[in-house]
């Protein structure tokens, strides 16, 4: 089922979200969920959901990148997976700036520079500890969509405010510019 994606003012997406209880890993509950995240990725065209974006306060989120064009240019492939209760740890300081849009955002995009290299770590929808390593503009979205676990929107993370476009001005004036 889509849900509703709440937008940037909502207060369900400035709060910290409460750790996902690893008992409902694949309850009928946690599968629905799971289900409709998909459900409303798919509908709106996005590469990732937090639950909080669904006013679920739960520290969840998937991330599926299947079409490698899309508003970000060419990007690298990642198949749909859930990550629970992830935590980031940076390897490597060293960032790199991306403009990045949010579907809590709406038509709006913001240039953020974040490191370019991080561990994840995380339980899967089978209950197993993961830990993986990722690099650059995939270590920026595991980052941003992380970030909305701890109440945090992209915004937050711009720090030059003359790179805040909104999807038309963004392509017309800050594309080719990359
Ligand atoms: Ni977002």
């Amino acid at each position: 089922m889509i849900r509703e994606i709440i937008r940037m003012g909502h207060p369900t997406l400035r709060q910290l979200a409460k750790p996902y209880p690893e008992e409902k890993i694949g309850s009928e509950e946690f599968l629905e969920l799971v289900e409709d995240m998909r459900d409303t990725l798919h509908a709106s065209g996005g590469i990732g959901l937090a639950a909080p974006q669904i006013e679920v306060p739960y520290s969840l989120a998937v991330i599926e990148i299947i079409n490698e064009e899309s508003r970000y240019g060419d990007i690298p492939l990642a198949p749909f997976a859930v990550y629970i209760n992830p935590t980031i740890t940076t390897l490597n300081e060293t960032s790199a700036g991306y403009w990045e849009g949010c579907l809590s955002i709406p038509n709006l995009m913001g240039y953020v520079e974040r490191p370019q290299h991080i561990k994840v770590d995380f339980t899967d929808e089978s209950s197993r500890p993961q830990s993986l390593e990722v690099d650059g503009f995939l270590a920026t979205v595991f980052q941003h969509e992380f970030d909305h676990l701890l109440g945090k929107l992209f915004i937050d993370r711009v720090t030059d405010t003359k790179k805040l476009a909104f999807d038309a001005e963004y392509r017309d004036f800050h594309l080719e510019q990359i």
